[in-house]
């Protein structure tokens, strides 16, 4: 039997050697999407700058990855912030993101002297020049915007809709006071604003819609107050994957190609924006992109072994030995999943399978019904495109340790995260000494 190669390594004896349930990502994928970003956006597009939505999938390696690819590191906590820094990440080409920041954050972030915080509200906006003041610092900033465009997608990943949680609403009552805070800060540098409309998009539609909305915001300002933004930053949400995360099956069109390019949005988005600006007679401004999934979704698999089939009246389940702790969004998301079995790769499916996680909760199923040849106890299940939003997103639900992460280059494995250990489960966990009596 064929065994599923990924980044040139054999995946059941990835399995074998680092255990199950393992992530794998591999290197030449995610140093191939950051080519593309060069190539498609920065490099054709002058005055353009592209941040890795670290919140995808991070780890001290993957923050020297995207610094080696030249890219910016988008950080949305203390914790992102300290692991990108302390992987040597510069603070210069790092912004900092969140709608409920800390004055910790806040305060580390300006004192490591990062390139940009996109500030979220008027209050943040007060709380930061506070801070700036007490450092004797000026600092860069945009503000966030949400522009009311609602795209096609799941909708607990829409973020820029009317209501949104994230940024000040796009109209003059919201924006303004924020801006004249900000313009009247000696404290405060503003360079423009941030846009991110949602996540695990796939048509252009919307992304050219916000631009369309941000440069009648920046005629409006130019006009009203003299202000003109240098900066507009259009977010991430670029989609992957055959099959995206809808809220209701049918609702919306399967993308056709496997992998999204990114040029689809961003050359849509830069003519969009050209026009707009020469119409309404603005310098455009320089113009970044937040990437995430689209550049760690592809590249990441994760291997479960299987532990028990059980065949039923209509339903075969694989359990597998991981499940939402390592992949929540099924849950979370109604996310669909394609795998195989990796050490089975050449034999033909001969039978439906679901495969289960081993939680303790109904909606623990990783993947609904796919075809696969026969299934047994002790097969390797690889489950693809879980490179984003996995790792990150793990939990210890029902107290299960973390899987590790292995990069694997031209077939060489490296361990860059390791399995969590029963020990690290109970890692601050303590009895009170009134309880240490037995
Ligand atoms: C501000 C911001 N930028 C970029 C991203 C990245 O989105 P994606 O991974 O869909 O590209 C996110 C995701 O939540 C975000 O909140």
């Amino acid at each position: 039997m064929s065994h599923l190669l990924w980044g040139n390594a054999d995946c059941v004896e990835l399995a074998h050697r680092f255990g199950t349930p393992l992530y794998v990502m591999d290197e030449s994928l995610i140093r191939a999407r950051c080519w593309e970003i060069r190539s498609a956006f920065l490099e054709k597009w002058p005055r353009t700058a592209a941040c890795y939505a670290s919140k995808a999938f991070l780890t001290k390696t993957m923050a020297r990855i995207i610094c080696q690819e030249g890219l910016g590191l988008d950080v949305v906590s203390s914790g992102e912030l300290h692991t990108a820094l302390s992987a040597g990440f510069p603070p210069s080409r790092i912004e900092l993101h969140g709608n409920a920041k800390s004055e910790e954050e806040l305060r580390r972030a300006i004192s490591a002297g990062v390139g940009r915080i996109v500030a979220d509200s008027v209050m943040e906006l007060e709380i930061l020049a506070a801070l700036a003041a007490q450092e004797g610092r000026r600092v860069p900033i945009s503000i966030r915007v949400a522009p009311g465009v609602t795209p096609r997608t799941h909708a607990h990943i829409v973020t820029g809709h009317r209501g949104s949680k994230f940024g000040l609403p796009i109209e003059d009552e919201f924006l303004t006071p924020a801006v004249k805070f900000a313009l009247a800060s000696p404290y405060l540098d503003l360079k423009g604003f941030h846009f991110h409309i949602g996540s695990q998009i796939f048509e252009n539609s919307f992304h050219v819609e916000t631009v369309r909305r941000a440069a009648a915001l920046l005629e409006n300002l130019k006009t009203r107050l003299g202000f003109e933004a240098e900066e507009l930053n259009l977010g991430g949400g670029f989609g992957v994957g055959k099959l995206p995360d809808v809220p209701a099956p049918g609702e919306f069109e399967e993308p056709r190609e496997p992998h999204v390019p990114l040029g689809l949005f961003t050359d849509a988005m830069m003519e969009s924006l050209t026009e707009e600006c020469a119409r309404r007679h603005l310098t455009r401004p320089s113009v970044v992109i937040e990437p995430g999934r689209w550049v760690v979704a592809e590249a990441g698999i994760t291997l479960y072994s299987v532990e028990t089939v059980k065949r039923l009246p209509g339903v075969i389940y694989a359990g597998v030995d991981g499940g939402m702790p390592d992949n929540p969004r099924p849950a979370l998301y109604q996310a669909v999943y394609e795998g195989v079995l990796a050490n089975k790769i050449d034999a033909l499916p001969a039978e439906k399978v679901t495969i289960a996680g081993k939680c303790c909760e109904t909606g623990d199923i990783l993947i609904e019904s796919i075809a696969l040849p026969p299934v047994e106890r002790g097969d390797i299940v690889a489950v693809f495109n879980t490179g984003a939003y996995n790792f990150s997103m793990a939990s210890n639900y029902n107290r299960l340790p973390r899987p590790a992460v292995v990069l694997v280059k031209d077939g060489i494995p490296d361990v860059i995260v390791a399995r969590q250990t029963y020990d690290d489960l109970l890692r601050g966990d303590t009895i009170p000494a009134r309880m240490t009596r037995t």
